[in-house]
């Protein structure tokens, strides 16, 4: 589809967009900076944890005047949240907050965030705009296989096509089988899930002797997870789909912070009439010029029960500039320097291998990294499937991990030990996948 660049009307859908999403980046800019002095202004005043951190490093949100000043207020991290487990970080009282989700870190307490009534309607909209920006229209059926319950997946999605209009259908994650036949039997023209989950429900409806690219659907919204653009050409090559990447995380507010716009499919536009969004140096915490790579950081503009002030996401990415919308773009995550793995002094991000494992025509792309310790030496090892008619026994699987172990020296440069597995032997998700399986830790 063509590009319809900033000035465009209404969305792939066809549909006509929010007057923001249409306006200029001066008033933009204008409409954020307000918002910004409300909100750092409201978590000042309403959250002690936060009046600690801003006294702390001398600074109040009347220094607030213009949006470069945002460098000047302290970051927030998860350590914030814990520190303050589990309701300390809320702006109201405890009775406003309708709703809470969580997310379950690898270690320790899991995070607590909460809405009130219109944190949670802003929440819908956003979604809903996130939904017709990848293209879904009105009336159409979506099947959601996000997680329900703490997770802001499921719910999220759910509200979202809610408040677009779609007929929704709440399935959640897992009974893969079920999945399929609901699939076959309601024709849903959009399914909202982790790409990882999409393989694994693709290879469902083969095992049903079923084609994929048969299905009713047309679009994929898929997110929660880092995902490559190499992914992305095999689920819509394999299920005849657009796939479109959806973005957010629950501190910030869940799914919907960023989508990307079907026309464009040129990664997630921040919705940042509702969150501004910095790049900042992951080391030094500096910020950083538009168009460089770093860590991504985030400040909410309207959120009442949890504002939230310059969060590190720890996810590695750069600013755009608009295209679909004014509003500027994330390119596309492919990482978090929490999975970036060391080997022998090299970075290697999941994502790289992935793209390396994608351009094989014999390997499938399910995939878990492992990192063990062999003395002194970090040793990585691939597993990876052979796609399903491959024989394993045999030349087929020695020669598709002698390939892979050359590409992965050659483009990462690093070594690594590849295991070609049977079809079906790598463990799938029904969520997140898990990519790094890291055993020196133990
Ligand atoms: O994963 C929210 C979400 C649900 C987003 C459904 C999209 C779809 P958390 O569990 O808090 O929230 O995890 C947030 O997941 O910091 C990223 O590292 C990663 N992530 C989320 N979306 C994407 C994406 C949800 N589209 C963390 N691409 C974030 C890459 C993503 N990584």
């Amino acid at each position: 589809m063509k590009s319809k660049g900033a000035g465009a009307m209404t969305s792939a859908g066809g549909f006509p967009l929010e007057p923001i999403e249409r306006a200029s980046v001066d008033e933009l800019r204008a409409l954020q900076l307000e918002r910004l002095r409300w909100s750092l202004d409201h978590a000042y005043r309403n959250v002690a944890h936060y009046r600690a951190k801003f006294d702390a490093a001398g600074v109040r949100p009347e220094d607030l005047r213009s949006l470069e000043d945002l460098a000047r207020f302290p970051f927030t991290t998860k350590a914030d949240l814990r520190e303050t487990y589990p309701f300390g970080m809320f702006a109201v009282p405890r009775e406003q907050v309708v709703r809470i989700h969580a997310s379950s870190g690898t270690t320790g307490k899991p995070t607590v965030v909460g809405y009130t009534a219109r944190d949670i309607d802003t929440w819908a909209n956003l979604m809903a705009r996130s939904i017709r920006a990848a293209g879904a229209r009105p009336g159409e059926i979506a099947h959601v296989s996000y997680g329900y319950g703490l997770f802001t997946g499921g719910l999220g999605a759910h509200y979202g096509a809610e408040r677009l209009g779609l007929t929704v259908v709440p399935f959640g994650g897992g009974q893969t089988e079920r999945q399929v036949q609901l699939i076959t039997d309601f024709r849903p023209a959009v399914i909202m899930v982790t790409p990882s989950y999409m393989l694994a429900i693709a290879d469902e409806i083969e095992r049903q002797g079923l084609d994929p690219r048969g299905t009713s659907l047309r679009i994929g919204i898929f997110g929660a997870e880092p995902w490559t653009n190499e992914m992305r050409a095999e689920i819509e090559k394999r299920l005849a789909i657009d796939a479109v990447d959806l973005y957010g995380l629950s501190e910030v507010m869940g799914p919907g912070v960023a989508c990307e716009c079907l026309e464009t499919k040129d990664g997630p536009t921040v919705w940042e009439d509702h969150f501004y969004p910095e790049i900042v140096d992951p080391e030094t915490g500096a910020p950083l010029p538009e168009g460089e790579f770093g860590e991504l950081v985030y400040t909410s503009l309207s959120k009442e029960a949890l504002p939230i002030v310059r969060y590190r996401t720890r996810d590695l990415t750069r600013l755009l500039p608009g295209t679909a919308r004014t509003m500027r773009r994330i390119q596309k995550i492919t990482g978090r320097s929490d999975d970036m793995m060391i080997v022998r002094g090299v970075n290697v991000f999941p994502s790289q291998i992935e793209e390396l494992i994608l351009q094989r025509p014999n390997l499938a792309p399910h995939y878990v990294c492992e990192l063990e310790r062999e003395g002194p030496l970090d040793v990585l090892t691939v597993r990876v499937e052979l796609k399903a008619g491959e024989h394993h026994d045999g030349a087929d699987a020695v020669g598709a991990a002698a390939a892979l172990e050359h590409a992965i020296k050659t483009y990462i440069g690093v070594t690594v030990t590849v295991k070609v597995e049977p079809p079906g032997a790598i463990e799938r998700s029904i969520g997140k996948a898990k990519r790094v399986i890291d055993k020196r830790r133990r």
